[in-house]
């Protein structure tokens, strides 16, 4: 949601803070602010907007530098986004400033304890209000910060990642995490520490990082070691010092106009990365630890729960058809959000599988909490490595896609499949329902696809021209069936999210109950129409998009005939098995979703009101 970064060491604070905002704008981008301690005064500029807006304002605003000071970008839960509610908030005395991701949901009551008390709230947020609980403990308790936050965290109810400090004790930072994510980078011999919402702000200054779980908090001073507590009983814990991995490189644009189009062109070394060293085609094996070590639970699972948001659970679909398709194993795909609140039945040998590319979402997090309290095996197929999701899971596997930094997500969609396939290949093997044969089919396949996702980005202009013809569409409909079925939701949601077109994803069938009632002339239906899997079923829905003047973007296999003869526009897939279409067929409609949202001149990295990673429910 809300992005964090903050430095306290011995250089310039400032371009430190800005880049990573940057960096982390994808998190949240309705509003930016920035504090620096310039040795005497606390220094602060905020503004609705973005990181380019609040740039525009410290210019002004802001003359002195400082060794010590942290910056936001929001996206707002409560409070409109406006100067005033946009982050840092200062408590009442303005000793106590803070930068808060995440919701404090019973703010209300404390904050009518606190006016009470005579506090006034200059913003709508949350966030003041937990700053002047911090103060008031402070100064009732006469505590120590560090103390002063532990206590305050401990009446609130909600999620958070909050970064605090005290201009009276100007050489230390408080952190805390529950349920939003901290990464400290660490300085050589602790001279310096960086703070950021994941490590991308500080990767070039140290590989050096320790990731706050859930429930931890930590006071940063200069010199010292961080000390990482318990939250709730004030413990002591050993922190990880991880050694990251990421580079410089990876996070930037590298010449593409966007990161989504980036991330498209990145999707053949993607999934390369995703199967190398796992599948060895001429050994005919697939290794992947999280599965092999658990594979008496999978091979005696009744069925697979998986759970999973937006994009990822469209991926949770594809596998849905992989699993019982190749497995034959039950699948049933759920909403995070609508599961955890459902009452589930869950059995003791169902396994649950989280899909998630930031492993952070809070719905899908909080339903692999229930699903093992009662008793189930949780499984997560994660991005981010070290997120929570990775970590809550019994086991798991990550895609290796690399950071995913275009709010629309792309590779980390076919990622997600191939990641998924595998599994589904090895469940399969391994339980009888795959022939040796057909398994080094599905194995030497699988190698091909990088090359001929490739050939499908070299169909860019093609696409283009597409796009240029239905940029002024009000409405789209996107129809598919079988393992295309999920593609279409993809395609439509792809569409929704960046150019802000209306679009509704449907099973080709469904058409003929409901969607069929809005196709006439000015309604452009994008069909997947590949050769295998209810082909003939396919074209008769073409025909009968045509007999009501509809307008027909077909995605079919290469050679096609029939559908040419019919459709508006087609666009050429290679060849491939069916149950991997869906790594083809998605491309063509990333592209074209991308055209028209550039064409449309909407923000495609960060289309309006979205956030990357939804750490509030
Ligand atoms: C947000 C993002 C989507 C993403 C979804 C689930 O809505 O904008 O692109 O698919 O969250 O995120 P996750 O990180 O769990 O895959």
């Amino acid at each position: 949601m809300c992005g964090i970064t903050g430095y306290i060491g011995y250089r310039d604070a400032h371009p430190i803070i800005i880049n990573g905002l940057k960096r982390l704008e994808y998190r949240g981008y309705d509003s930016a602010g920035l504090i620096l301690y310039d040795g005497k005064e606390l220094k602060m500029s905020k503004t609705k907007g973005k990181v380019s807006d609040l740039e525009k304002r410290i210019k002004k605003e802001i003359t002195t530098t400082g060794n010590i000071g942290f910056g936001h970008t929001r996206w707002a839960t409560h409070g409109v986004p406006n100067d005033v509610n946009s982050h840092p908030h200062f408590s009442e005395s303005e000793n106590l400033v803070i930068i808060h991701n995440g919701i404090i949901e019973n703010y209300d009551t404390i904050k009518i304890e606190l006016i009470n008390r005579g506090y006034t709230f200059k913003s709508d947020t949350d966030t003041e209000v937990l700053i002047n609980l911090i103060e008031e403990i402070k100064k009732t308790e006469n505590v120590k910060l560090g103390k002063a936050v532990q206590l305050a965290l401990n009446q609130v109810i909600g999620a958070y990642a909050i970064v605090v400090f005290d201009k009276t004790k100007p050489d230390e930072f408080v952190v805390a995490r529950l349920g939003s994510p901290i990464a400290i980078g660490i300085g050589e011999d602790n001279k310096e520490f960086f703070i950021a919402s994941d490590a991308s702000p500080f990767i070039e200054y140290t590989k050096n990082c320790v990731y706050l779980e859930d429930g931890e908090m930590a006071v940063i001073k200069i010199d010292r070691e961080i000390k990482v507590r318990k939250i709730q009983d004030d413990s002591l814990v050993d922190p990880d010092i991880l050694q990251l991995k990421l580079n410089l490189e990876q996070i930037e644009k590298g010449g593409y106009d966007h990161f989504m189009l980036k991330e498209i062109h990145e999707q053949p070394k993607a999934i390369i990365d995703t199967f190398r060293g796992r599948m060895l085609v001429n050994e005919g094996l697939i290794r992947m630890a999280g599965v092999d070590d658990n594979m008496q639970k999978f091979l005696n699972a009744k069925r697979i729960i998986i759970v999973a948001c937006g994009t990822s659970w469209h991926a949770g679909l594809v596998a849905e058809y992989l699993f019982e398709d190749i497995a034959r194993i039950p699948v049933e795909v759920e909403y995070g959000s609508e599961f955890r609140y459902r009452n589930p039945i869950i059995n003791k040998d169902d396994i649950v599988i989280a899909i998630s590319q930031s492993g952070e979402t809070a719905d899908t997090l909080a339903a692999i909490k229930m699903a093992k309290e009662k008793g189930a095996f949780v499984f997560g197929v994660c991005n981010v490595v070290g997120s929570s999701i990775a970590r809550e899971a019994h086991a798991g596997a990550y895609t290796h896609a690399g950071p995913e930094i275009g709010v629309a997500s792309t590779k980390a969609f076919t990622t997600q499949i191939t990641l998924l396939s595998l599994i589904a290949l090895k469940l399969g093997l391994a339980n009888g329902n795959v022939s040796k044969t057909d398994y080094h089919s599905y194995l030497q396949e699988m190698e091909l696809i990088p090359k001929k996702v490739e050939s499908l980005l070299e169909i860019n202009d093609k696409v283009k021209y597409i796009a240029s013809e239905y940029k002024d569409a009000k409405n789209m409909l996107y129809l598919g069936r079988g393992f295309n079925f999920p593609v279409a939701l993809e395609g439509a949601l792809k569409l929704k999210e960046i150019s802000y077109i209306h679009a509704e994803g449907y099973p080709a069938a469904e058409m003929k109950h409901g969607p069929i009632a809005l196709i006439d002339e000015n309604m452009p239906i994008v069909v997947i129409a590949t050769n295998k899997g209810h082909y003939e079923k396919v074209v008769s829905n073409i025909q009968e998009i045509k007999a009501r003047k509809g307008k027909i973007i077909a995605i079919v296999t290469e050679g096609d005939t029939t559908v040419k003869g019919i459709a508006d526009h087609v666009i050429e897939v290679p060849e491939t098995i069916e149950a991997f279409t869906p790594l083809l067929t998605t491309i063509p409609l990333q592209l074209f979703s991308y055209h028209i949202a550039v064409m449309l001149e909407r923000n495609v990295d960060q289309p309006r009101n979205l956030a990357k990673s939804v750490t509030v429910e």
